[in-house]
């Protein structure tokens, strides 16, 4: 038990969330929720199918609103989506939820990942450069959790015993 409500996974498509979230929760003794499952499922279609049907700022207002229907849950790993940093509103929310950590990999990792089509409306059937360069974009909003993790020479496992920790001495610390 790492003393905290519930831990928030972000980072880049392909950087590994569902399974780094997949050990953290085993660790913990906690459920993971995969916050694209509660969209999907609210949504009753498949994420390409809102982006081709409502759009991509119509997917937003269902991940804001997935988002704050966790708030009060608790014993939660939540693996989020690669774009729930891009909306400032979504910030608060899962800090109230709980420490959030984004799992930094290197690009050549999450190219590769990438590569062949996966179901993700923003990476199948766009070059290298321009997913590239949303990820370069969203890197500073990456940057602002609480926690980062390098998991580029980790395995998921270790990963999720590197977060623990860190929550641990994180609140530790705040408890002086
Ligand atoms: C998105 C990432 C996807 C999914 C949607 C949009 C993004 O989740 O939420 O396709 O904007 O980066 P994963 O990061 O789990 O692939």
């Amino acid at each position: 038990m790492p003393g905290c409500d519930n831990i928030v996974i972000i980072g880049f498509m392909g950087c590994g969330k569902s399974t780094v979230a997949a050990e953290l929760a085993h660790l913990c003794g906690w459920r993971v929720l995969d916050l694209d499952d509660v969209i999907v499922a609210t949504a009753g279609k498949t994420i390409p199918e809102i982006f081709a049907e409502e759009g991509e700022g119509f997917f937003r207002s269902l991940e804001t609103s997935a988002l704050r229907g966790l708030l009060g849950r608790k014993g939660l790993v939540v693996a989020t989506g690669g774009g729930v940093v891009t909306r400032n509103e979504n910030w608060p929310l899962m800090r109230e939820l709980g420490p959030v950590v984004f799992l930094r990999t290197a690009l050549d990792i999450l190219r590769a990942r990438l590569q062949s089509p996966s179901g993700r409306p923003l990476a199948d059937g766009l070059s290298w450069q321009d997913i590239k360069s949303r990820y370069q974009q969203r890197l500073p909003l990456y940057q602002q959790a609480d926690v980062i993790v390098d998991v580029t020479d980790e395995s998921p496992a270790e990963v999720a015993r590197i977060i623990l920790r860190a929550i641990e001495n994180g609140l530790d610390e705040k408890h002086g």
